[in-house]
């Protein structure tokens, strides 16, 4: 073989590896997708019922797994729901990475309000991230509010 039939192989090789990840990746994506549909079901105000705990806060550090969930430390800024000491505490949030929620996926140094209930004595993840911001904070502390 000359040098340049092998270097076709291998261009032939990287190209079909490159279409073989991205219908992989594809076919995460819409399984995802089909999994999470069931919480954008219900209502906010149910999710805002089911979740014990939520407060705005900032992940300090993630400890990934050998499984798809992982946990993390967050820094809890302001306690919206639940025991109000917790503020400015750290705490470790457990169900990161859960395929049943939409947004459940973090990083270090990501600011979120966080909907988590206590399952075996670890904080959870109960329900997908939500983003800091002025409408969406309103809308939280509105859901808390209204019994
Ligand atoms: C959220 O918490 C409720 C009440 O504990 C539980 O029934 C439900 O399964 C939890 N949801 C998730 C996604 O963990």
């Amino acid at each position: 073989m000359n040098s340049r039939t092998f270097f076709k192989i291998i261009q032939l090789l990287l190209y079909l590896l490159l279409l073989f990840n991205a219908s992989e990746s594809r076919f995460r994506r819409s399984q995802h997708h089909h999994i999470c549909r069931k919480e954008s079901q219900i209502s906010f105000k149910e999710r805002e019922i089911l979740a014990k705990l939520i407060f705005t806060g900032t992940v300090s550090r993630i400890y990934k797994s050998h499984s798809r969930v992982y946990r993390g430390i967050v820094r809890i800024k302001r306690v919206l729901k639940g025991d109000r000491r917790l503020s400015d505490s750290h705490v470790i949030i457990d169900g990161f990475g859960n395929s049943k929620l939409c947004k459940s996926e973090v990083k270090e140094r990501d600011t979120r309000i966080f909907l988590v209930n206590r399952v075996n004595g670890r904080l959870t993840l109960n329900s997908s991230l939500i983003r800091v911001n002025v409408n969406n904070l309103r809308k939280v502390v509105a859901a808390v509010k209204s019994k």
